[in-house]
């Protein structure tokens, strides 16, 4: 796996000719960084960016102003003696979750914000841009590496919003009857081909969680030991064939398979295919980045539970792997399409690793307080921005979720 994208400088920046050095690549990077989520926003309309379909879905306009917020709260507050706040009434509009950063909007009612416009979002970006450029060529040698530190943070939490930017939109176009398109030239990644079934993952006691210098979220450490069973790992994605298939034989009108929630839930919103598909004159459709377009039998299912995936794996007669099993698989090179294209979900619930402490302050809450009655999902998505992702990388989402670029591949024990 390649270093994350965005952790050019070693952590021992604090030394002159170090943060020096440091300053050129921290500016470079942050820049690109920035630029990207405005390269993704560009293929979306004023009226599109307001927009927020669910309340789990934030408009595109908030996610560049949040990103920018985190800047501003967690960097230029504190590290910036001569930094003005850009607006007083943005940080309660902006701020997402962070109770120790003061008061918030409410998270459903994002999309009632009409004002500020996206011209004063854009002015937002550029007076915060300019003051993170200036405190990274000017900060003192001996503040620096705590100033890289949370830059650094600040990058990949704009990186995981641009992801969400994609997912969020796609959400909101799936419930326009017009069908509209992301980006025309759009085209998903293709799967991997080559001979499926199981690689078996190596038994015994191995080390999980982040290891190296390179940039990591705190739930990835402490790194830890896991006892590994003999599994074996489904070397492929599920893919869409697999799914008609369950879909064919029953598998959404089949109590027997689900999870009592998962039933209930599945019965509730009466789901009978993944999020964003559709059928037509007996063919099934779904929703793309690119528009609507017909399901492809021959690439891994998107948009699914984790209660599908759960009762998928069961309707197959396997598992899901847990996060370690996969771990230790993709370490192992033993996984095909372990980036790129799905989030994998995993049979493991979002916990602590064992001695785990959120750091002090509200960036403690960054992770942390999530770590009840949700799953951890493993990989990376096609909508993951370049460089952002990590063998040891830990993202979560509650079981319903599906508006994701969830996926899932099978675990059985031998
Ligand atoms: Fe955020």
């Amino acid at each position: 796996m390649p270093r994350s994208a965005v952790s050019p400088a070693p952590r021992s920046a604090a030394s002159a000719p170090a943060a020096d050095g440091a300053r050129g690549v921290w500016l470079q990077t942050f820049r690109r960084v920035r630029a990207e989520t405005e390269r993704r926003a560009a293929h979306l309309s004023a009226e599109d960016q307001i927009v927020q379909s669910m309340a789990d879905a934030s408009p595109t306009k908030w996610h560049r102003a949040h990103v920018t917020w985190f800047f501003e709260q967690f960097l230029l507050v504190p590290h910036d003696p001569a930094y003005k706040i850009f607006d007083e009434r943005f940080p309660f509009l902006f701020n997402s979750y962070y109770v120790g950063a003061g008061p918030r909007h409410a998270r459903p009612q994002r999309g009632l914000i009409t004002r500020p416009n996206g011209e004063d979002v854009a002015g937002y970006r550029a007076h915060v841009d300019a003051a993170v450029e200036r405190l990274i060529t000017e900060v003192p040698a001996a503040d620096a590496e705590r100033v890289f530190t949370i830059l650094e943070i600040g990058l990949h939490h704009e990186q995981q919003h641009q992801e969400l930017l994609i997912t969020d939109i796609l959400h909101a176009f799936a419930q326009n009857p017009t069908d509209p398109v992301y980006d025309a030239q759009w085209q998903p990644p293709h799967a991997a081909q080559g001979p499926r079934g199981y690689v078996a993952v190596p038994a015994g006691i191995h080390a999980i969680g982040h290891e190296g210098t390179g940039f990591c979220f705190d739930n990835e450490t402490p790194r830890h030991d896991e006892l590994i069973p003999e599994v074996g790992i489904a070397r492929h994605l599920v893919s869409n064939a697999e799914w008609l298939e369950f879909i064919a034989a029953g598998g959404y009108a089949t109590a027997s398979l689900w999870l009592s929630d998962g039933w209930a839930l599945a019965q509730a919103e009466g789901w009978q295919a993944p999020g964003y598909w559709r059928q037509h004159d007996g063919a099934w459709y779904v929703m793309t980045l690119a528009g609507l377009k017909q399901v492809d039998p021959a690439e891994p299912v998107l948009h699914v539970s984790y209660y599908e995936a759960e009762a998928f794996a069961r309707f197959a007669g396997k598992h899901l792997p847990s996060e370690a099993e996969w771990e230790v698989a993709s370490r192992a090179g033993l996984l095909a399409d372990a980036f790129g294209i799905a989030w994998q979900w995993t049979r493991s619930a979002y916990l602590p690793y064992p001695g785990y402490r959120a750091a002090e302050g509200a960036l403690g809450e960054y992770n942390g307080k999530f770590m009840v009655s949700q799953m951890v999902l493993r990989g990376s998505s096609l909508a993951t921005p370049e460089g952002h992702e990590r063998v040891s990388y830990r993202n979560f989402f509650y079981p319903p979720a599906r508006w994701q670029f969830t996926g899932l591949r099978l675990a059985e024990f031998v």
